[in-house]
């Protein structure tokens, strides 16, 4: 990859060590994806805050980037783990406030904007630039690349911070006109009607995607048949789009389609949905702005609840701190009828007093999809926004019967797919390592799926342990294994949990990924954990868990080779 004159000054540690940390994870990144270069951003949009997601990881990272880094474009931030206004009404702790403010504190000292929100669409009143960003959050993203000026990558959150930082990213993936075919055709042919119709569609496709289906930069859907639709209906949509990866989607004829799939989305698919998610149980609490709200919804759940009381601690909305400033006669009459207005938090990652609250009912799928993840392994439901409401203001709408958190199959389920079979015989591979590693030789055994994996909710944060059911994993430790799986899945933070892993000595002793992995790469770089991609076939298949394995990093190629053969798949 080509760097300009300042960018290997970066590189060579001349402009301080944050930049060059920094600057050595784009050049891993942009080297493993092929990027010819790295290009200017024009803003960046950092993830990685609540100490519930972020945690221990994010928060021994921000203190060894040191006291002289800065971003150098503007940068703002994604949503918090709490409302420092109401942390007690939300049931945290004085101890979780403190750790939240530790991190907060750390961004404002990195010149980062605190806007804490997950719409930086909305969150500032300046029109977003067009150009090239570098944005974690995935409803975010996905939001950019499909109806704004702007292009990003599915950033993590320590790559948007390394492009912050040095000013640039690496030029690839969804920067580049050729990667932005729409490679899947959905066939909408029924009437949606408001913005929860939208987020089931966008879940759905995601849970449709034929196994083993190659689609580099994820799924690029275009939606033939939508007609118009609202901000919050495309916000709904884009959001929950990328619970599967779905970073770009087309609603209009794209420039360019190369369909690999073909799906009907009907009146029966839209139905069949709400009545697996409609609530069975006792609704504990209403949560609304997943996206964070935008004011139309704010307006929105305003209207339902004017004239109504809600019994206390029932509803919960979400907005960015803008919009609360803007609607304080809305705020004031969701809070007048028992609700609450939060600002700068979202739901997934604020802390939840589980001897309260253990079913939730919501109106984004984007929530339901992360509330039900290991993170909380909350029991969500689904419903359009006036019935939340309904539920919100009458307890008893389901009966009394308590959801329970083990009683459901893992909302993930249907993804956690596996076509492997026990592998024998001998067996080398040749695959690539990342530029910032000269050499080095692993042995040590494998542990391997062809799953995808994320560490955010799949992976517990102390031990190691995968904590997933239904995942081929699951029960099993990552720690001190070479650890073998297709790519990351999920959230942009969960760089951080790989990262509090390996600072505990929890983490695995290499990380093999069929290909380039935009999630696990970059902690790896930080802290020279052995990674290797791109074989040239898949290591996923190839090997078993169990297998005792060699891997030697050499002139910048990987060397795979099975030492003995484990007895599992
Ligand atoms: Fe935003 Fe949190 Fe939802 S970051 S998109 S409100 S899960």
């Amino acid at each position: 990859m080509k760097l300009t004159p300042d960018q290997q000054a970066m590189l060579a540690g001349d402009r301080g060590a944050a930049k060059q940390m920094a600057m050595r994870l784009l050049v891993d990144l942009g080297t493993a994806a092929e990027a010819p270069r790295l290009v200017p951003v024009v803003a960046a949009h950092v993830s990685g805050v609540s100490p519930l997601t972020g945690g221990h990881g994010l928060i021994t990272f921000l203190k060894a980037l040191g006291s002289d880094a800065r971003v150098a474009v503007e940068t703002t931030l994604n949503s918090a783990g709490c409302d420092s206004r109401c942390w007690r009404e939300m049931g945290a702790t004085a101890d979780y406030v403190a750790r939240q403010k530790r991190i907060l504190d750390a961004y404002a000292q990195l010149g980062v904007r605190l806007t804490l929100s997950c719409t930086p669409y909305e969150a500032t009143a300046a029109p977003l630039p067009d150009g090239v960003g570098a944005w974690a959050e995935s409803n975010a993203v996905c939001y950019a690349n499909s109806y704004t000026g702007l292009r990003t990558n599915r950033d993590s959150g320590l790559s948007a911070l390394a492009a912050a930082i040095c000013g640039c990213t690496p030029d690839y993936g969804l920067l580049r006109d050729e990667h932005r075919a729409a490679n899947l055709l959905v066939e909408v042919e029924c009437e949606l009607a408001e913005p929860v119709d939208f987020s089931v569609l966008g879940d759905w496709v995601g849970k449709q995607l034929p196994p083993g289906l190659a689609l580099p930069w994820g799924p690029v859907p275009h939606f033939r048949g939508v007609g118009a639709a609202s901000h919050e209906s495309r916000k709904a949509l884009s959001a929950a789009a990328a619970n599967y990866g779905c970073a770009l989607l087309y609603l209009d004829e794209p420039p360019a389609a190369d369909y690999r799939a073909t799906l009907r989305f009907t009146a029966a698919e839209l139905a069949a949905r709400y009545a697996e998610l409609a609530p069975r149980h006792r609704v504990d609490l209403v949560v609304i702005g997943c996206p964070q709200a935008s004011p139309g919804e704010v307006r929105v759940a305003a209207e339902l609840v004017r004239g109504r009381t809600l019994p206390a601690g029932r509803l919960w909305v979400f907005t960015a701190a803008r919009h609360w400033d803007a609607l304080r006669d809305e705020v004031a009459a969701i809070e007048a009828a028992g609700g609450m207005v939060l600002r700068d938090t979202c739901p997934e990652v604020v802390h939840y007093d589980r001897a309260c609250v253990n079913h939730i009912l919501t109106n984004s799928l984007k929530a339901e999809h992360y509330l039900q993840s290991g993170l909380n392994s909350m029991p969500t439901s689904v419903a359009p926004l006036a019935d939340c409401i309904a539920h919100a203001a009458d307890p008893a709408l389901t009966g009394d019967g308590r959801a329970s958190a083990s009683s459901g199959a893992s909302p993930h389920a249907a993804t956690h797919r596996s076509a492997k079979a026990p592998q024998a015989g001998e067996l080398s591979l040749t695959g690539s390592g990342i530029e910032s590693q000269d050499a080095w030789v692993i042995e040590g055994e494998a542990l391997v799926t062809d799953v995808p994996l994320t560490f955010l909710g799949f992976v517990n944060r102390r031990t190691g342990v995968v904590e997933e059911p239904g995942h081929p994993l699951d029960g099993q430790s990552i720690a001190g294994r070479v650890l073998v799986f297709p790519r990351g899945s999920g959230s942009s933070v969960a760089p951080y949990v790989l990262l509090g892993l390996l600072y505990r000595d929890r983490g695995p002793l290499a990380v093999v990924n069929t290909a380039l992995d935009q999630q696990t790469l970059p902690a790896c770089s930080l802290l020279g954990v052995p990674y290797a991609h791109s074989f040239d076939a898949d290591p996923c298949l190839a090997l078993n868990s169990g297998d005792r394995v060699r891997l030697e990093l050499r002139d910048g190629a990987v060397a795979l080779e099975v030492l003995a053969r484990g007895l599992k798949a």
